[in-house]
């Protein structure tokens, strides 16, 4: 049994998520935690709410509360929603976390202890009406470029051009709206990345097994010139971590809070506390998952992201944690394995929260069970290139896969074996060549299944496990139970006993794809026997003669051309 600890970039709180962002993470990451539970291995899965930087601030100004009552907010409706999602996350934490503020602030100290933080000078845009410093976004003013009068100090919204906040005509503050602003000389801390150009570069070339999304994004930032400059890691806002040494005071970093960027990766670790913690466990329990002197040496660290994520996890990051691990006694756990995802595209066009265009997770919920998204979104993950949703695939995928091939086979066998005989398992008799050749492909195919699961290989794990949906459709077929029922109803009731098993093992099998659905198959056969199949041949007797099932309901209903239809029309636009 191994320890597999496993984290998905963690979504920004402002807004709710759409399946592009879902799909690039947090479901490929719920399959790969489901699927290794199922196996027996102990798994630790973490996410969590990504609640600093002005996005944040600027949302919550929109809805008009307080960015702490924001978050809270919103905090909730992403748990709720990934609940939905069947998300099996042993924590769902949050970045504005107590234990997040601490290790951020412990992380600063070594690694300004390691001399990796330089403190700069800078020239920043002071208001005087609000006492503060103004990040570029927090300044507003007319366009240079198109006199568009409510263009942002980083960029114009309507020609979506970049500026600097000195480019803007007439600036004002976008808190109070003030006009009497200052050019101020301001302290910033920042990462020194580029001293360990030598060390990232050593240990990305040692990953000769990562998938080459993820390598590729690595190496360009490594081999160009600017890639790896310092990062300023410090910001002028008041929702954050405030910036501090440790417990100390920073001087001359009064009022500052430290990047987004720099605290939410940390948030992986202090989400592992938030864990101990809700379970009432000492700090020993998250820390044997994330300090190699403290048992993280036998665990297995994966992360899943979407590929914008990729430099701050092989760069930035691995700064941090190889940064502190240069100070005596700290030892925190590397990750040992990336999956980066490209991008899925809908309908001709990008998903786009800012723009409100694609399906977001709650929408996608309220037209139909979490299953069919699950299904469809997996099997059509955006590993080797971006893909494309489309309504018509959809429909089609959704269709074939789940409705004529899984659903069918279940469908046929239970009201067959109600009709024919009665809700009980059929005595079996002996086993054919067509049992024996099913049994042997059966075997082959599930052993590429488990080895493109451990993979990590989502497309196609998703393609065997439908191959193995439709060898039982094949079987089915071919031994004609409802031919043999006539002259030799034991026969029958051989093909139907083998066949109900069937049902069970393929609800353990599809159930880190489909978890509701495989409830229902176990549900209906009266059984909590989710053991996997192993060995097939013992696997196919586990339901014994006499073993009680119900006829299920429909598995899966097919998605209409109405429905199709009305859904195309409806999700054409942008969301409000
Ligand atoms: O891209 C995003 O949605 C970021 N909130 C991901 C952060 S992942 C990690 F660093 F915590
Ligand atoms: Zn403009």
């Amino acid at each position: 049994m191994a320890r597999i600890l496993i984290t998905s970039a963690i979504p920004y709180i402002n807004g709710i998520k759409h399946l592009g962002n879902l799909v690039g993470s947090q479901l490929p990451a719920d399959l790969y935690a489901r699927y290794m539970r199922q196996r027996g291995h102990e798994v630790l899965f973490l996410c969590a709410t990504d609640e600093h930087g002005t996005p944040a601030e600027l949302a919550a100004a929109k809805t008009g509360e307080p960015v702490a009552e924001f978050c809270a907010r919103m905090h909730a409706v992403q748990a709720d929603i990934a609940a939905g999602f069947r998300l099996s996350f042993d924590k769902f934490g949050r970045s504005s976390s107590q234990q997040n503020h601490r290790l951020t602030q412990h992380f600063a100290a070594m690694l300004d202890k390691a001399g990796l933080i330089s403190e700069v000078s800078e020239k920043q845009v002071f208001s005087v009406t609000d006492n503060r410093f103004l990040p570029d976004r927090y300044i507003e003013g007319t366009c240079p470029n198109c006199g568009y009068d409510k263009a942002r100090g980083d960029q114009c919204e309507n020609c979506t051009k970049q500026l600097d906040p000195t480019d803007l005509i007439n600036p004002r503050s976008a808190i109070s709206g003030s006009t009497e602003l200052e050019v101020r000389e301001t302290k910033h801390l920042y990462l020194r990345q580029s001293q360990m150009r030598g060390k990232l570069t050593e240990w990305i070339e040692s990953k000769a097994d990562w998938p080459i999304l993820t390598t590729s994004i690595a190496r360009k930032w490594l081999d160009d010139g600017d890639g790896l400059q310092d990062r300023g890691i410090t910001r002028d806002l008041d929702w954050g971590v405030p910036v501090q040494k440790g417990d100390a005071p920073w001087p001359g970093m009064e009022g500052k809070v430290f990047y987004v960027w720099f605290d939410a990766p940390i948030e992986y670790i202090a989400c592992a506390a938030e864990w101990a913690e809700e379970k009432g466990l000492d700090d020993a329990a998250w820390q044997r998952w994330w300090r190699t002197g403290h048992g993280a040496q036998d665990v297995r660290y994966v992360q899943f992201m979407g590929k914008d994520n990729v430099p701050f996890h092989t760069l930035s990051f691995p700064t941090t944690i190889m940064g502190a691990n240069t100070i005596a006694g700290e030892d925190w756990k590397l990750v040992d394995y990336i999956k980066a995802f490209n991008y899925l595209n809908y309908d001709g066009g990008q998903f786009s929260t800012s723009q409100g265009r694609g399906i977001f997770m709650d929408q996608a919920l309220s037209i139909l069970p979490a299953d069919y998204w699950r299904w469809w979104l997996l099997s059509h993950a955006p590993e080797s290139s971006d893909a494309e949703f489309t309504w018509e695939n959809f429909q089609a995928s959704i269709n074939k896969d789940l409705a004529d091939v899984l659903g069918n086979f279940v469908s046929r066998v239970t009201k067959f074996c109600a009709a024919k005989f009665t809700t009980e398992v059929p005595k079996s008799g002996p086993m054919t060549e067509a049992e024996n050749r099913l049994m042997v492909d059966l075997t082959t195919r599930i052993r590429a299944y488990e080895g493109f699961m451990e993979a990590i290989e989502v497309r196609k794990a998703a393609a065997e496990l439908r191959a193995i949906w439709v060898l039982a459709n094949e079987y089915l077929q071919a031994t004609a139970p409802w031919t043999a029922v006539k002259t030799d109803p034991a026969r029958a009731a051989t093909i139907i006993a083998l066949s109900l098993n069937l049902i069970r093992v393929y609800a353990v099998l599809s159930r880190p794809f489909i978890p509701d659905a495989a409830e229902a198959l176990l549900a209906a056969l009266h059984t909590g026997d989710d053991s996997w199949p192993d060995d097939i041949v013992a696997a196919l007797t586990t339901l014994p003669q006499g073993h009680a099932f119900s006829v299920p309901e429909v598995t899966f209903a097919k998605i209409t051309d109405d429905q199709r239809a009305d859904w195309q029309i409806r999700f054409a636009g942008k969301r409000d």
